[in-house]
């Protein structure tokens, strides 16, 4: 008899844009939106990666997905590179990522948030509260459209 296999453990942390482990954010980002969408790498990481707030997700201690948060003004804050890695999707690992963004967004007494959804993903920003809004827009060459939710 084979025994039973141990559940994936989540493990979530936020951290500065100059913290160490920004290196596994990107690569994760290189993996889903370089590899496999075929961004730019010249503009997938920006003058923002430095200076805002990432989280990241591991499973089984690799990571796994990753977020940016980026304080826009007093309330508004903007949420952006949500990625998850292909063979990690659809047990949660996004919806967790945005909840940790969010929960520290409330905290710091943000009351709105933003962000411009791939248009295939915005089921999934629906289904967390988001509301769409105006035109779809072409961004690196992918159609998006405005997402926001209020805290
Ligand atoms: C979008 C993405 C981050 C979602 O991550 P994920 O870990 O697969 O999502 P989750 O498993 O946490 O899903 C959360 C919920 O949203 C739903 N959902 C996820 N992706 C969905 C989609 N494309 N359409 C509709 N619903 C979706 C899930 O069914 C789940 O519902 P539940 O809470 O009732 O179980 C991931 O698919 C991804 O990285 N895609 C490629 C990169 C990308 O497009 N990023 C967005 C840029 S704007």
């Amino acid at each position: 008899m084979t025994a039973p296999r141990p559940t994936s453990q989540l493990v979530l942390d936020l951290f500065a844009g100059t913290e160490p482990q920004l290196r596994e954010a990107l690569e994760v980002r290189e993996s889903v939106f370089i590899r496999e969408q075929g961004i730019d790498p010249d503009i997938e990481i920006d003058e923002f990666d430095a200076i805002c707030w990432h989280a990241l997700a591991y499973l089984d201690g690799e990571p796994v997905g990753t977020a940016r948060l980026i304080m826009e003004d007093r309330f508004t804050a903007r949420i952006g590179r949500v990625a998850v890695l292909a063979e990690a999707r659809g047990s949660g690992v996004g919806k967790a990522l945005m909840r940790l963004v969010e929960d520290y967004a409330r905290r710091e007494g943000i009351t709105r948030l933003v962000l411009d959804a791939q248009v295939q993903v915005i089921p999934f920003y629906e289904h967390l509260a988001y509301t769409a809004e105006g035109e779809v827009f072409l961004d690196a060459g992918i159609l998006h459209r405005r997402m926001t939710r209020m805290l």
